[in-house]
């Protein structure tokens, strides 16, 4: 699987060193989308500005806090990843495969991903988020675009990976946003998880974010949004959260299409 980019090229693909300015950052990026008009800053394809899209108020709150606490987010929750969950989903990708990881955040997953031997590529509409990932990540293609409306063609990917990607929606999005995203896979592994509740985007207090709107969920929505896109081999279960333990617990879905 390939992204055909908006440069007339394809990714992966062999890169020359020259594209990299010193700081680690790409100067002349080749990533992403057979997509026309892409704007691009540091290294990151911007399909999107938040405001651009009709996106509700309490979104584009929370996404200007994972701008804005970007780094301290990457640092609190990089050594605390579903690793286990990650190597069982890598294990059901084809390797070398494309894999979307929507709301990647700052990239905690995507280098885990890369580790775990697919090619991942990172969306968010955080551009904060999007520049500490291209710090940890010089040759990824990161993409600033919402998840409801991807700029990939249908069936690009391998798989998805949605770590908390749906926190900041309203729970009436939820359904036809995983119906999207399923549009831009093949086949392969869907990974889900969301916090254990029933709040629709109410205010919770996050102890890295601040205050911040966020919808969960409860196992049996989440099975029946998996079992509604037909997914195979569906397991759902309830974890404790990587930072607050017991007191956030979460809700993890792994199914895959086949
Ligand atoms: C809970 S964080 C999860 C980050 C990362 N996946 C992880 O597991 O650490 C949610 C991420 O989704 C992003 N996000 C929220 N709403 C979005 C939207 N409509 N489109 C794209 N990204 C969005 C936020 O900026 C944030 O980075």
């Amino acid at each position: 699987m390939q992204l055909v980019t908006d440069r007339g090229g394809i990714w992966p693909e062999r890169r020359d060193p020259g594209d990299h300015a010193g700081d680690g950052r790409i100067r002349s990026a080749t990533v992403v989308p057979g997509v026309a008009r892409t704007e691009w800053e540091s290294g990151v394809a911007k399909q999107a500005r938040p405001e651009a899209y009709e996106l509700d108020l309490r979104t584009q709150e929370a996404v200007a806090k994972y701008d804005e606490h970007a780094t301290a987010y990457q640092e609190a929750l990089r050594r605390k990843r579903p690793v286990a969950d990650l190597r069982r989903f890598a294990a059901l990708a084809t390797r070398g495969d494309l894999v979307l990881d929507a709301g990647c955040g700052p990239a905690n997953d995507l280098r885990l991903l890369r580790d775990a031997g697919v090619h991942p590529v990172g969306v968010d509409l955080a551009f904060g988020a999007l520049t500490e990932a291209r710090m940890l990540l010089p040759r990824h293609p990161l993409v600033q675009a919402p998840i409801q409306r991807l700029p990939f063609r249908p069936r690009s990917f391998g798989g998805l990976w949605l770590s908390g990607s749906f926190n900041h929606l309203r729970r009436e999005e939820w359904g036809p946003t995983m119906a999207h995203l399923m549009r831009l896979l093949d086949r392969g592994p869907v990974y889900f998880s969301c916090v254990l509740g029933d709040r629709d985007l109410g205010v919770v207090e996050d102890p890295i974010l601040g205050t911040i709107h966020r919808t969960d969920a409860t196992e049996a929505d989440v099975t029946a949004m998996m079992e509604a896109q037909g997914l195979r081999d569906l397991t759902v279960d309830v974890r404790p959260d990587p930072l607050l333990e017991k007191k956030r617990p979460w809700v993890v879905a792994l199914g895959r299409r086949v």
